[in-house]
């Protein structure tokens, strides 16, 4: 990249609002120690952005002129510097920028190393009740979803944003194994008990990976404290959900938005109530099961 030139929008001096931008040519900044290089693909604007403008924080903010703002961006690694090497050129991550160089308007900008990298993500039984809002509210966090479900649903599932899916009923499938050969930072792991046991979700783990269990069993409470007392990186964590008021407001108001949808597998009166029990025995819905009065 060295002496290239990039596209980027700058200011020389406080004030001036929209018309104090220009538009500028200047050189593709490069990634020193601890730093990687990111291809900016989307940049968005916080009020922090146009107050720096403004000089509510000089003479702190910015650090010089000409100043390029923008800190919070979205996009891929294309150099690593030296002491950054746990990213790799490919990754796909988000940043928050240093506010006194800013830079995010551009085509490319420099970023520390401890920005967040992009999060991969199992989520198992993700055709199911719980699974298919666990994968719509992944993508929502911008996460790189990998899924499972039967060989039926694996449009689907797709469909909800999982970026790759596995049929559990495959070799690969059933090892949880990532086809672009990911390993997970989190589980989200929604197969019903007896469910799936900790050795195979072992070696694809991330370092640091974790394993939430929704239908914990006395077996996953050992394991959870095995875990724990040797202070293994990996984790399983039991979870059961505790209605909360706030947080079900947050959910119904992604619902309102277009951006969480129920799916619904079947729907049945109060007075075939049985139909729908015995359809939920059976461990084959796809999204949720509705009974009507
Ligand atoms: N902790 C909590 O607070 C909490 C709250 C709610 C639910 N839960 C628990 O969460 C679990 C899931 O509930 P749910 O309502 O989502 O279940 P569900 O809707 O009955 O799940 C059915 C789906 O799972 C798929 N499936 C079955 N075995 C699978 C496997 N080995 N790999 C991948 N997909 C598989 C099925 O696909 P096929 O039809 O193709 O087989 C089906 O689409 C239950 O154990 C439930 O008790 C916990």
């Amino acid at each position: 990249m060295a002496g290239k030139l990039m596209h980027a929008l700058q200011y020389d001096s406080y004030g001036g609002g929209a018309a104090g931008l220009k538009h500028v040519e200047v050189p593709v900044p490069s990634a020193k120690k601890d730093e990687v290089l990111i291809k900016v693909e989307a940049a968005s604007l916080n009020p922090y952005d146009l107050n720096i403008q403004k000089g509510v924080a000089r003479p702190f903010l910015p650090r010089s002129f000409p100043y390029i703002p923008g800190i919070d961006i979205a996009g891929e690694v294309v150099a690593v510097g030296p002491g950054a090497e746990n990213f790799k050129t490919g990754d796909k991550v988000v940043a928050v920028l240093s506010a006194s160089s800013g830079g995010g308007l551009a085509e490319f900008a420099v970023a520390k190393k401890s920005f967040g990298n992009r999060k991969n993500i199992l989520i198992t039984a993700a055709s199911g009740g719980v699974g298919h809002y666990a994968v719509q509210l992944a993508k929502l966090g911008n996460t790189y979803v990998t899924a499972t479900c039967g060989a039926r649903n694996i449009e689907f599932v797709k469909s909800l944003g999982a970026d790759e899916v596995l049929d559990y009923k495959t070799p690969e499938g059933a090892a949880l194994k990532s086809p672009s050969g990911k390993k997970y930072d989190a589980v989200i792991h929604c197969v019903r008990a007896p469910g799936i046991p900790w050795s195979t979700f072992e070696p694809n783990l991330s370092e640091n990976g974790k394993v939430i269990h929704i239908s914990p069993s006395p077996g996953v409470m050992i394991t959870f404290a095995v875990k724990k007392l040797t202070f293994s990186k990996k984790q399983l964590i039991p979870l059961i959900v505790t209605p909360n008021g706030e947080k079900l407001k947050h959910l119904v108001n992604l619902v309102k938005e277009g951006k969480l949808k129920t799916v619904i597998d079947s729907k049945h009166p109060l007075s075939k109530a049985e139909d729908a029990w015995a359809k939920a025995i059976d461990g084959h819905a796809t999204g949720k099961i509705i009974v009507e009065p």
